[in-house]
Order: structure tokens, then sequence, then C-alpha cells
């Protein structure tokens, strides 16, 4: 990612979309202390070194090539793991600026939960992204900030709110409360974006090149005409990007006075947590979401605009956005710094139990979050019957 750019007015049909929502969107209920408590920790698979789902991602992962392809291998192969999930390819290709006529192969890959009874058309979703390519140049930067460190994040909140979605789900069937309509059908997506990085320099058409061809495709892809929602980018309730994470230290300031509620939603979740002594870092300012007044939103938002991302091509089509990367950008960015040695494994695994807490506090989980225990007694039970 790179430099800012002013706020684009807002359509009025998203600003109406806005509007609509509110009453929905506000109705999420806080986790309980004991759900926040049972958000399970991601060490020791978040060790750069030795761990299960990061270490394998430290490796350059240039679009089109081996490394590519095996990030690719990693994410598929974890998910088969959690059968629920279903994988779907959003693929494209395109010339670069450093690679001539060849055409280079894009692949995004996308994680997604809906309820099982739902229609596709009806189901709004937490969109959980991050980018899983490297830089081409330098030769040999593996990105671990940028962004495999946050790709490791999200494999380790997709499984930790798995059980839980599916109890909460069962249980809605069991007590005829499935597709009854009293409100929106809520689903959760984890997407594994491909080259959000340039090439050569930074511009319109040399970056974001999966995420730009994901926004067109999505802003094409038309629900039955009785969906709740027209397009697929339209069901995207709010596009929660994480980018530039795992360093010591961040700051992570509020981008949007759209999404500043949600920003807010997060920082109590990172506030209580720390609280109840489930994180292990201990910040300089305190926490990583440093929060700020609306005003103070409004007023960066109005000056320094915001962070050139994924998120982009979404945002200019009115999607919901919540950008959660440190300003300033860690240190070791696109340096041949930034790579494992350069995590801090406490803030590793304390932003996948941060954006865990948020995730499952949005899912609306709170009586599913099972501790370890209770899970044993109850498979014991079931066992028994
Ligand atoms: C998309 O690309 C990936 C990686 O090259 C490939 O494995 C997959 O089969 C492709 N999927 C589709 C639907 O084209
Ligand atoms: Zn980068």
């Amino acid at each position: 990612m790179r430099s800012s750019e002013h706020n684009p007015p807002r359509t009025l049909r998203s600003a109406l979309l806005t509007l609509i929502c509110i009453p929905t969107l506000l109705a999420y209920a806080p986790l309980s202390d004991s759900s926040l408590r049972r958000i399970p920790s991601g060490a020791p698979d978040l060790d750069a070194q030795t761990g299960a789902l990061l270490a394998p991602l430290l490796i350059p992962r240039v679009p089109g090539t081996p490394g590519s392809e095996a990030a690719q291998r990693h994410f598929a192969g974890f998910f088969a793991a959690l059968p629920r999930w279903r994988l779907e390819w959003q693929n494209s290709s395109s010339r670069t600026p450093a690679t001539g006529d060849a055409l280079v192969p894009f692949a995004n890959l996308v994680f997604a939960r809906d309820p099982p009874w739902a229609r596709a058309g009806d189901v709004g979703r937490l969109t959980l992204v991050a980018h899983y390519d490297s830089l081409y140049e330098p030769e040999g930067f593996v990105g671990a900030v940028d962004s495999a460190a946050p790709c490791a994040m999200l494999m380790h909140v997709a499984r930790s709110i798995d059980a839980a979605l599916t109890r909460k789900w069962e249980a809605m069937e069991a007590d005829g409360e499935a597709g009854l309509g009293l409100e929106e059908e809520r689903g959760v997506q984890v997407v594994f974006m491909d080259g959000e990085e340039a090439w050569h320099k930074w511009s319109e058409e040399d970056s974001l090149y999966g995420a730009r061809a994901m926004a067109e495709s999505w802003e094409t892809e038309l629900y039955p005409a009785a969906s709740t929602y027209r397009t697929r980018l339209e069901s995207i309730d709010l596009f929660l990007l994480l980018d530039l994470l795992g360093g010591p230290d961040p700051t992570v300031p509020s981008y949007f006075p759209e999404t500043h509620w949600a920003y807010r939603g997060m920082a109590k979740v990172e506030e209580r947590m720390r609280k109840l002594g489930v994180l292990t870092t201990k910040p300089k300012s305190g926490v990583f979401l440093i929060d700020g007044d609306k005003e103070q939103v409004q007023r960066r938002a109005g000056n320094v605009g915001y962070v050139m991302d994924d998120h982009v091509p979404f945002l200019r089509r009115g999607v919901d956005v919540l950008h959660i990367i440190p300003g300033p950008f860690p240190p070791v960015w696109h340096s041949m710094r930034d790579d494992g040695d350069h995590l801090d494994r406490d803030a590793v695994d304390d932003w996948a139990r941060i954006v865990a807490g948020f995730t499952a506090e949005w899912m609306e989980l709170d009586e599913f979050m099972v501790g370890e225990k209770e899970e044993r007694l109850e498979i014991r039970s079931r066992e028994e019957l």
C-alpha cells in the first residue's frame, strides 16, 4: 500500500444504505467476559520459525511463481480441515510493468460460511481480508508484516469461531428460528487477496491487481431478483482489511468516519481483553487501537485522506471499510528486514485474538463460544448417548 487520497464523495445510494443499515448494525450485543476469555491464543502456530500457520508463508510469494502457489496450497490445505468453509477462486490475469507482454495470473481465494439454510443472495457477510502476495523487488523479500502475518491471523480467526458458528446455526434450526427472515442472514468470508503490491512503481494501473478484479467481478455478479442483496459486492456488510500487522508497538488510528462505530467496537474488544489479562503485549500507548473521537477521525480523513490498499476498489463502490493498518507504518516496511525475525510474536498473537473477539461479537456467538474443558465434556456426553 502506498500514499493516500482524499475521500471521494459517497454516492447517494451508499449513503442511503448506511442509513438503512444502522439499526441492525447497532443491534449486536457485546461478548461476555467469559467468551472473551475463551478466545483461544494462536501460539505456538503463529511462531515465525516453527508455527504451523505462519512459518510456511514466510517465503517470497510473487504472483505466478511457485512461492505463490505454495501459499495457495497452504490456505487450501488448512481449510480442508474446516470443511464447512466453501473455497472459491476469483482469478484474473494482467500485464505488469515488470513482466512485459506476458500475462501474470492473479488468484484471490475466498473461504466462506453462510447459514446452511440461507440463499446466497440473502446473506450479508463480514469480509475479513489480507493480501498474500509479496513484492517483486527486492528479490527474496518475504513480507512478514506485509502481509504473511495478517493472513495467518485470519486463519486463526476462522478456526476460533468455526465450532461456535456451527453450534449457533444448529441451535437456530432446532429452535425453528432458521430462515424466518426476522433479520438479515449473517455470514462470514475470509479473502486472501493476490496482487496488492506494485511491480514497478505504485499507480492506479500498477497495484491492487487482485482487488480491482474482484470488486469489478462482484459488482456485476447479480443475485436473483427477489434476493435481499442485488450483487455480491452489496452483500459485503463490512470490508475488514488487515495489513502491516505483527511488528512491535503498532498504533492503528480510525480512518473512516462512516465506520468509526465498528472501529470503536474493535477498540472496546481490545480494551476489555487487556483488562481481563488475556493479551500478552504491553504497548507504549497502552493499546493498539488508539481511537480518537469521531471529529478527530473526520478531520484526519479530510486532511490526510487514507492509505491506498486493497479496500480502495471496494470503497469507491460504496462498501463500508474498516482498515486495520498502523499509522505510521512499521519501520521495516518494504525493506528486507520485513522478515520473521522482526515480527513481535506476542503482537501477532494479540492481533489474532482481538480480531477473533471482534468477529465472534459481530457474528453474535456469545452463547456458543465454548471453552476447551466444556468442549471435552460435550463430546463425552454425546458419546455416552
Ligand atoms: C484459479 O487459479 C488457481 C491457481 O492458479 C487454480 O488452481 C484454480 O483452479 C483456478 N480456478 C478457477 C476457477 O479458475
Ligand atoms: Zn507492501
